[in-house]
């Protein structure tokens, strides 16, 4: 394949295949190949008027033993249910998540990135409902389908200490809505505060908790940690999206002999941390440079300003050698597509 695979970004790139599958009179039909990029729809579609659509995000590697290996699936089938009873879509059986997302893998083989340049075939699942409704009611028609494309780094810095820009004039999600669930909704609501840190010349908006502005919440498309004392501390809250990296990340530093707090981080906090990032499965691991609260004046800066620091360091290293298996996964977090 004849891609710059060293300098991708974090971009659409049509790949050969998508595969599709719609659920009609109350059960899912067959999972279908296609090579179009687009979906004939219905302009009543609810996933149209009125969000009611989800999707997920995981990642496929190559090994250094040239296999492909896929990152936790499993876990992000679960996640789309929960989603789909959120905002009473079809629920996607896991079994049938899986077989499309290993499908879509193999059937775009030729687009995963090499091992060895930080780069990897991002694997996009929407579950969306198709059927119309002029009324706020759910749909009774939905459609399923997963496309894959080559990635790079999100952050087009890379592994990179990044400035992240305090939001305290926007909320992505309400303490009893969303933002738990992958919904396209949250992301609708988060897209003027990321686009005004992006005018502002930081990486993305960290959101604090909507109720009281106290305590750290959701960092853009990522989660938020932070490392003091041999401890991995993160947000406990009902309005941020459980990451599947997040989760990860946690098991790998108790391995490390470090403590796992997960309790409501107040913004203050700041101060006292070695060390801050991001993580999610577009963003990786995100360390941080400096995390600014403009509205109080208040500048929260790390490390040296270029390299990222030790435990975080040795959390990327660790997650990716187990994404691409240069590490022995004793989780059974990867599952080997031959
Ligand atoms: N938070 C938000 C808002 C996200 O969009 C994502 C990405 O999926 C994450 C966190 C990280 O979740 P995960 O590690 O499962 O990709
Ligand atoms: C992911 O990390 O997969 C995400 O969903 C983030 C995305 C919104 C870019």
């Amino acid at each position: 394949m004849d891609l710059d695979w060293k300098n991708l970004g974090f971009d659409i790139i049509k790949t050969d295949y998508n595969v599709r599958c719609v659920f009609q009179d109350g059960k899912w039909g067959e999972l279908e190949v296609s090579s179009d990029q687009y979906l004939p729809i219905h302009i009543g579609a609810t996933c149209l008027h009125y969000g009611q659509e989800s999707f997920e995000g995981l990642k496929a590697f190559t090994g250094a033993d040239g296999r492909i290996r896929i990152f936790r699936h499993e876990e992000n089938a679960r996640r789309m249910i929960r989603s789909a009873k959120g905002i009473l879509l079809a629920e996607v059986p896991v079994e049938l998540f899986m077989e499309a997302v290993e499908k879509v893998v193999l059937l775009n083989k030729k687009y995963i990135p090499p091992y060895g340049l930080g780069a990897s075939l991002y694997i996009r699942p929407l579950l969306i409902g198709t059927g119309p409704e002029v009324g706020v009611r759910p749909a009774k028609e939905f459609t399923f389908l997963v496309f894959a494309m080559p990635v790079g780094p999100y952050f087009k810095e890379g592994f990179k200490p990044l400035d992240i820009m305090i939001c305290r004039d926007h909320d992505r999600a309400a303490p009893l809505g969303t933002g738990h669930l992958k919904v396209g909704g949250n992301y609708a609501a988060s897209m003027a505060s990321i686009s005004e840190a992006h005018q502002k010349g930081f990486a993305t908006a960290m959101y604090l908790d909507a109720k009281e502005k106290k305590y750290i919440d959701e960092c853009g498309p990522a989660n938020f940690f932070g490392i003091k004392d041999n401890t991995y501390i993160t947000p406990k809250s009902d309005s941020i999206l459980p990451s599947i990296t997040n989760s990860s990340l946690q098991m790998l530093a108790e391995t490390f002999g470090m403590k796992v707090e997960t309790r409501p981080v107040p913004v203050e906090e700041l101060a006292e941390f070695e060390e801050t990032g991001a993580c999610g499965t577009a963003a990786v691991i995100t360390p941080f440079r400096k995390v600014v609260d403009i509205d109080k004046d208040i500048t929260y800066m790390y490390g040296d300003g270029v390299n990222p620091g030790p435990v975080i360091l040795k959390l990327y290293e660790t997650l990716t050698g187990i994404q691409n298996g240069d590490i022995e996964d004793t989780f059974g977090w990867t599952k080997i597509l031959d």
